[in-house]
């Protein structure tokens, strides 16, 4: 009874933990836009990439949804700060990297 009762306890805790570290890391950010079409910002393809939680939080971006600006990214903040061409893709040239239908 002890055992099950301890082998319980260990798998809802790690249930938990994986689940506190997927849940963000799978997350999309949608941002509609008119104009240029939506872009979705997927956790989990920046995550494959090797990008941890505290390479954009809190100093790129903070932890909730803002409103972004192309013009603030041309400038090399927001996603621009790594969608620079040199780091990934650059946000002045692959629109349609970002921009969808
Ligand atoms: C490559 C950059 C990047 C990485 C890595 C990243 N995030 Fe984010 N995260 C973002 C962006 C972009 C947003 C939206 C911010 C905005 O709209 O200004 C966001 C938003 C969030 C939000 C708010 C979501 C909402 O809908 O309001 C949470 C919570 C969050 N991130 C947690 C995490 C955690 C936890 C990790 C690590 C597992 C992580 N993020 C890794 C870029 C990143
Ligand atoms: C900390 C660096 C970093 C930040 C900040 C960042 N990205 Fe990325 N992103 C990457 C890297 C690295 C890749 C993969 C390399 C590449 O595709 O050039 C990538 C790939 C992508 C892809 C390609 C997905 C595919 O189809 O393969 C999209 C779309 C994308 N990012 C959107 C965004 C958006 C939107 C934001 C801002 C909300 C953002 N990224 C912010 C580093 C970043
Ligand atoms: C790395 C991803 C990324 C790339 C590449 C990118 N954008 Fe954006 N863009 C965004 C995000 C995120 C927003 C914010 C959308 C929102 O809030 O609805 C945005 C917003 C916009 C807007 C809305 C108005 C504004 O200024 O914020 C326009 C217009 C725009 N982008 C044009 C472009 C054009 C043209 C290109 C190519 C030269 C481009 N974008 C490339 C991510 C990207």
């Amino acid at each position: 009874m002890r055992i099950v009762t301890l082998i319980l306890t260990v798998f809802i805790a790690l249930a938990f933990v994986g689940s506190a570290l997927a849940v963000p890391a799978g997350k999309t950010v949608e941002f509609k836009d008119g104009a240029m079409g939506k872009v979705i910002f997927d956790g989990k393809v920046h995550a494959d990439k090797g990008l941890k939680c505290n390479d954009c939080h809190t100093k790129i971006f903070p932890m909730k949804k803002t409103e972004l600006k192309m013009s603030e990214m041309n400038e090399g903040k927001e996603c621009g700060t790594c969608h620079n061409g040199e780091k990934a893709f650059s946000v002045k040239k692959d629109c349609g990297k970002c921009h969808k239908k």
